[in-house]
């Protein structure tokens, strides 16, 4: 960012009309801070544009005297951001045109960031807040807590919906489904039971099949039972988990899954719910875990090469 004349700069640095975050994309940033934020952007799934916009401040006459270029737009926020380093003199200018443009433009929301706000910034729009120890192992972001939330609010409400006048039980199988279910039941508005169970995992080891671990502590018997899972994988969980409670006969039983890996089914059981596609590849947060680690992400995303090695 220019600190001086953002006018210049601006004609100077303008990228493409719309540089949004996708990789490859990089517009010539000012500043290193400036790619610095466009990569935690990208990290988080963020759309941003590069000085989209510029806002006449001043004129005398017809000629415009002074305007301002802020630095970023973030349309998922609405929000524009001017970053800022420097000298604190630079600054109080910086704030004289911000103040300046919030009185012309009072519907524009704009904020200016120091440096070590970036985080701060993101964490308060529910992007973090993330130490580098938590993010460690983590390639990309495929759904950021946002997304989660937004989505798991619209399966809340399509259930409650279809479920109207009826006390459906929701089962959850341990550990993955921790933080889905959770949220999901908080976003239905219907007098549900909550059930969790627990199943033994393939380990390679020619076990002798699945065996419950921990079993329903209800009966199911003429219930409206909706099985909450993590993940749809190879579909043989689902498959066996389904047949596990059909054997119980409840009045009816649904599934609602997270996350549906499709590329991979081998066993096709319908699913009613389904939060996201996802592709085929591992994915770790938001309850899921990679060998017990990074079920506490607040968000899903892949991991790096070297921590899948
Ligand atoms: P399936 O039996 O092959 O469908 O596997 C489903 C189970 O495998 C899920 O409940 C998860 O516990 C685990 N799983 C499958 N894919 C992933 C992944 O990408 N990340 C984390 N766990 C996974
Ligand atoms: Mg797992």
């Amino acid at each position: 960012m220019a600190e001086t004349s953002q006018h210049a700069h601006s004609s100077d640095h303008m990228g493409p009309a719309s540089t949004s975050g996708k990789p490859g994309q990089s517009p010539a940033f000012a500043h290193p801070s400036e790619e610095e934020f466009s990569k935690i952007l990208d990290f988080y799934g963020l759309r941003w544009e590069y000085e989209p916009r510029s806002f006449p401040l001043r004129w005398e006459g017809e000629q415009m005297r002074e305007m301002f270029t802020p630095d970023f737009y973030l349309p998922d926020l609405d929000l524009f951001v001017e970053l800022t380093t420097m000298k604190q003199s630079l600054v109080t200018e910086k704030n004289r045109k911000l103040r300046r443009l919030r009185e012309l433009y009072p519907d524009v929301n704009i904020r200016l960031l120091y440096r070590r706000d970036y985080h701060r910034l993101l964490a308060k729009y529910g992007f973090g807040p993330l130490s580098q120890a938590d993010t460690k192992g983590i390639d990309r972001v495929l759904f950021t807590t946002q997304q989660i939330q937004k989505r798991v609010a619209e399966l809340g409400k399509a259930i409650s919906q279809d479920y109207k006048g009826t006390q459906p039980v929701l089962v959850g199988v341990l550990k993955g489904m921790l933080c889905f279910m959770a949220d999901l039941m908080r976003e239905i508005s219907l007098p549900i039971e909550v059930e969790v169970m627990a199943i033994s995992r393939y380990r390679g080891d020619g076990g002798s099949g699945v065996r419950i671990a921990k079993d329903l502590d209800s009966d199911l018997a003429g219930r409206d039972v909706i099985l909450v899972e993590d993940i749809i994988d190879s579909g043989m969980t689902l498959n066996y988990l389904v047949g596990y409670l059909r054997a119980k006969n409840p009045a009816s039983l649904e599934v609602c899954t997270m996350l549906d890996k499709k590329a991979r089914r081998i066993v096709d059981v319908p699913v009613k719910y389904v939060g996201f596609e996802v592709p085929d590849e591992f994915v770790v947060g938001y309850g899921l875990d990679y060998e017990e680690k990074y079920r506490n992400l607040p968000f899903i995303g892949t991991l790096t090469p070297e921590e899948k090695s």
